[in-house]
């Protein structure tokens, strides 16, 4: 077992039996998640919802650090939509503040492990504090590249997409009859990432729920009914062995198979 991973995996351990499933030369480089479930979590335990978010907080840590370990080197996460401003100004309000103590907390651990944070989503209309906080961090950690986190925040794909568009039409340099969808790509806010290999869901919902539609067009789903606050590396250790067994064709055929035409 690779030294990172020592006293990480417990001997005998269900995660252990996952974790020598998997092939290492083939891990997905990017892991996006939707990160959903965590009021109902709360529910099942009459707790608030908010309780449920903060919970949920614990898990991001686990994941971030277990990818790491891992060698994943892209992680994508879903933290807050463009449609969540929908829910009550509490809860909403409650989040930002959780995700701006969350910053000024972690900010040492991601310089110390070389993580890079990257914000996706609408800039403009994130709360003032958290926009700072997001842009300070953003900087402090912008020449790290063992594991970069995607948080995806006031992030809608349709939105993406179409600010994509507003940004080639105001770019002079760009020619529009030689666009192709490689040139495309780099107008969106995930330019240089490369697209998700496996798009990880919580809490059992089967849809994407306006995640970055673009990048997802070839993604393995995995959908599991644990909510996000009860997910740990277990859970991922099985998202990432079942990836392994998928067949990523790409709209091709099994290299083995021949067309009997
Ligand atoms: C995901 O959990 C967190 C956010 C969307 C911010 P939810 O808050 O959606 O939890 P459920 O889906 O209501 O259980
Ligand atoms: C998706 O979860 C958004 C995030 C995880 C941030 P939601 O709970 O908002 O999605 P829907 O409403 O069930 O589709
Ligand atoms: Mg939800």
């Amino acid at each position: 077992m690779n030294e990172d991973l020592k006293g990480f995996i417990k001997p005998g351990s269900e995660e252990e039996s996952l974790f020598n499933q998997l092939d290492f030369s083939r891990l997905p480089r990017h892991v996006a998640v939707i990160m959903d479930g965590n009021g109902r979590w709360a529910k099942k335990k009459n707790l608030p919802r908010i309780e449920g978010h903060r919970a949920g907080s614990k898990s991001v840590r686990e994941i971030v650090k277990t990818s790491s370990r891992l060698g994943i080197k892209f992680l994508s996460l879903y933290a807050f939509s463009k449609e969540n401003w929908k829910r009550p100004k509490k809860e909403v309000a409650t989040l930002w503040r959780l995700l701006e103590n969350y910053l000024k907390k972690e900010d040492k651990v991601l310089v110390k492990n070389q993580f890079r944070l990257r914000v996706i989503g609408e800039r403009d209309t994130i709360p003032v504090s958290v926009r700072k906080e997001l842009e300070r961090v953003e900087e402090l950690t912008k020449d790290f590249d063992r594991l970069t986190i995607i948080l995806a925040l006031n992030y809608g794909g349709r939105d993406e997409i179409v600010d994509a568009v507003k940004r080639i039409v105001r770019d002079k340099d760009c020619d529009v009859e030689s666009l192709d969808e490689e040139k495309f790509a780099h107008y969106l806010y995930t330019n240089n990432i490369p697209d998700p290999d496996l798009l990880i869901r919580t809490s059992g919902e089967l849809r994407v729920s306006n995640f970055l539609l673009w990048q997802i067009a070839y993604s393995e789903i995995w959908i599991t009914p644990v909510f996000w606050p009860d997910f740990r590396k277990k859970q991922l250790l099985q998202a990432l062995v079942e990836y392994q067994k998928r067949e990523r064709r790409f709209g091709d055929i099994h290299p083995h198979e021949s067309s009997d035409l």
